[in-house]
């Protein structure tokens, strides 16, 4: 009888993995191989999440190799950041920290060119950078970069994968981290892996989602969504190449990757590290939701997602770990809070999230002139991991989809199917009164619902305000933009600043002019940063300095506030008015208590809202002014936004 061997540990495989190569006394070997002890255990229970021994086990060894020679070829700066960030693991949860989100391209012009506008992004506090899409995509239509031809290459127009490494060092000097986009739920029909199943290789096509015929798509299709039903119905197509119907969730040209297959899983945890090893401080997980497939159900949020991004996570804390996840997931609040983690898995995944549901709530409320909607939502949500951070945001370059849970819409007495309606009504600016000028995108006939295009400043009045030449129009416009961004800088977490916002940027139409964009109007809140209006900024009594000030001024006036360190969770206070919403931030270092009332009218709260700050001497850090208490109220002027604390 043979008595059965323990596996080997991470550490152990780590260890002896160094020593194959003769490194294991070289100078940094001791704390890789702490961390795979710190770590080993995750990327164990990830891939065993997964994958079944024996397996599992050969994927864990594979992925224990992959650390070391990613963690071999990391240069000595990014070590030394790494040995700051681990001092220092909540960096991106302070209050310091602001994200700003940029086509390279369209800010920039190329990488060198971005980095020409480092002050620009220090005027604004930047601490975080989100550059969209620039690995090398597939020649023509490549839905905005995110079909990936090669993820070792930059987009050529921009530069080089040098450039990059120049470009991040020059953040990093200024206090810049710089995230990318890491789409790891398909590749472009003309990347190396799906020419090389085109061409009949069976490795790769293993690498996709392949059928002979319309028999198990057909059974797949029964519950599946439909991403883009108005230019790519469907989620397959037919590749003559392949002979087969390919898995293509979004457009045709994007194919889906067979995560079930262990070969995928190596491939991604080394390009993780080889973007780690370039000076990328944050991926951000494209489409994550979409990874894992599964007959019968919409092929979304499966728990294998999870055990996939665990033990990728695991990787690069071992290899590079001041490398840290956003995970794209626009999903609802009951699955959003699993890519954070829950469970088990609580900060064992993604460290940072986008809040779409805050998002979405923010416009609904500002069409209403009603926060019931968000506050039930945002009850909803569970407390996230302390060590994570929500990402926050108004707009972004993608369409706003009306994410509202028809319970939700109930239990404040509407109907769902009606609100949806009535916000792509509101914002494509048809409704009577609208303020907006949006315009509806990918229009499902089946279903009837729309989703919306349209940049902050056109939406929230002041494309409207200018138009009619009205100045007390603007004003209000402004103040409206105003209440919006203060709830997404006050409410803890990353709030992601989107190009042109600061600027008032209106639509940009230009794209029906680009054979390659005319179709998806997504590209009309996807302007090029016009330097010479930037410029304005610096003149008293432009709109543009206007905005610029304002915006600037939210991230001062959050910067010195600890109570916003994304560790606490902001929660809603009853407020008995529909058009106030309350949320206070409980503290440590001091309760915060945020006032927004989201109408052109006054309002008033009843001082209940403030909680423990009551019976103290308030101070408000926004505008300065506490507002006036008049027979135990809170006076609201239109559109205020006040964060108050006690002095
Ligand atoms: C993400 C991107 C979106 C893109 C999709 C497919 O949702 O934000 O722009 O179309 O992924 O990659």
């Amino acid at each position: 009888m043979t008595a059965l061997t323990p596996l080997p540990g991470v550490d152990t495989l780590v260890e002896a993995a160094l020593r194959r190569v003769g490194a294991v006394t070289s100078d940094g070997a001791d704390d890789l191989v702490a961390r795979a002890r710190r770590w080993g255990p995750d990327l164990d229970a990830g891939i065993r999440a997964v994958f079944e021994p024996p397996r599992a086990d050969a994927l864990v060894a594979r992925l224990a190799e992959i650390a070391v020679s990613g963690w071999l070829d990391r240069p000595q700066a990014l070590r030394d950041r790494d040995r700051d960030r681990l001092l220092t693991p909540d960096w991106f949860q302070g209050p310091d920290t602001l994200g700003y989100v940029a086509y390279a391209d369209r800010f920039g012009g190329t990488l060198d060119g971005v980095s020409t506008h480092i002050d620009y992004l220090r005027e604004l506090g930047t601490t975080y950078l989100h550059l969209m899409p620039l690995l090398a995509p597939r020649d023509g239509a490549n839905d905005g970069g995110y079909a990936v031809a090669d993820y070792r290459a930059v987009r050529r127009d921009l530069g080089t994968m040098a450039d990059l490494e120049s470009l991040a060092t020059a953040l990093h000097a200024a206090g810049i981290a710089l995230t990318i986009d890491l789409v790891l739920n398909h590749v472009a029909r003309e990347h190396p892996w799906a020419e090389a199943a085109r061409r009949g290789e069976q490795h790769y096509r293993d690498y996709f989602h392949v059928f002979p015929d319309r028999t198990v798509p057909g059974e797949f299709e029964r519950t599946l969504p439909e991403v883009f039903p108005d230019f790519a119905p469907g989620n397959f197509t037919w590749d003559d190449d392949v002979a087969g119907w390919v898995w293509t969730t979004f457009n045709d040209y994007q194919w889906d990757l067979n995560w079930s297959n262990p070969d995928v899983v190596c491939e991604f945890a080394d390009i993780t590290l080889f973007l780690a090893n370039r000076g990328v401080d944050c991926l951000r997980l494209d489409a994550i939701a979409f990874l894992w497939k599964r007959l019968g159900t919409d092929s979304q949020n499966q728990p294998e997602v999870h055990g996939l991004t665990r033990a990728l996570r695991a990787v690069a804390r071992i290899a590079a770990p001041s490398l840290v996840f956003k995970a794209e997931a626009i999903v609802g609040p009951a699955q959003v809070v699993h890519y954070l983690g829950v469970g088990d898995y609580a900060g064992h995944v993604s460290d940072l999230a986008y809040h779409n549901s805050l998002m979405v709530q923010i416009w609904s409320a500002l069409a209403t002139r009603d926060v019931r909607l968000l506050v039930r939502a945002l009850e909803k949500f569970p407390p996230k991991p302390t060590t994570t951070a929500w990402a926050t945001y108004l707009r972004c370059h993608d369409d706003i989809g009306w994410a509202i849970d028809d319970t939700d819409a109930w239990q404040v007495g509407w109907n769902g199917p009606a609100h949806r309606a009535f916000l792509s009504e509101w914002y494509a600016g048809r409704a009577p009164g609208s303020f907006a000028r949006g315009a509806e995108f990918q229009v499902n006939e089946a279903t009837g619902d729309s989703r919306m295009s349209g940049s902050a400043a056109s939406l929230v009045g002041i494309e409207q305000a200018l138009e009619a030449g009205d100045a007390a129009l603007l004003a209000r416009a402004v103040a409206r933009l105003h209440c919006a961004y203060a709830m997404v800088y006050g409410f803890g977490g990353i709030p992601l600043l989107y190009m042109g916002d600061e600027l008032a940027l209106l639509n940009d139409t230009g794209y029906l002019d680009e054979p390659a964009h005319a179709d998806d109007n997504r590209w009309m809140h996807r302007p090029r940063m016009p330097w010479d209006v930037a410029a304005m900024r610096h003149d008293s009594d432009t709109l543009e300095c206007r905005v610029f000030a304002m915006v600037r001024h939210l991230g001062d006036v959050r910067r010195s506030l600890p109570s916003l360190h994304a560790a606490v969770e902001s929660v809603t206070v009853e407020t008995s008015n529909p058009a106030v919403l309350a949320v206070v931030r409980r503290h440590a270092a001091g309760d915060l208590v945020q006032v927004y009332n989201v109408s052109e009218d006054w309002q008033r709260c009843d001082v209940g809202v403030l909680g423990s700050l009551r019976d103290r001497e308030l101070v408000e850090h926004l505008v300065g002014d506490v507002p006036r208490i008049e027979d135990w109220q809170l006076v609201l002027a239109p559109y205020a936004a006040v964060w108050l604390a006690a002095r």
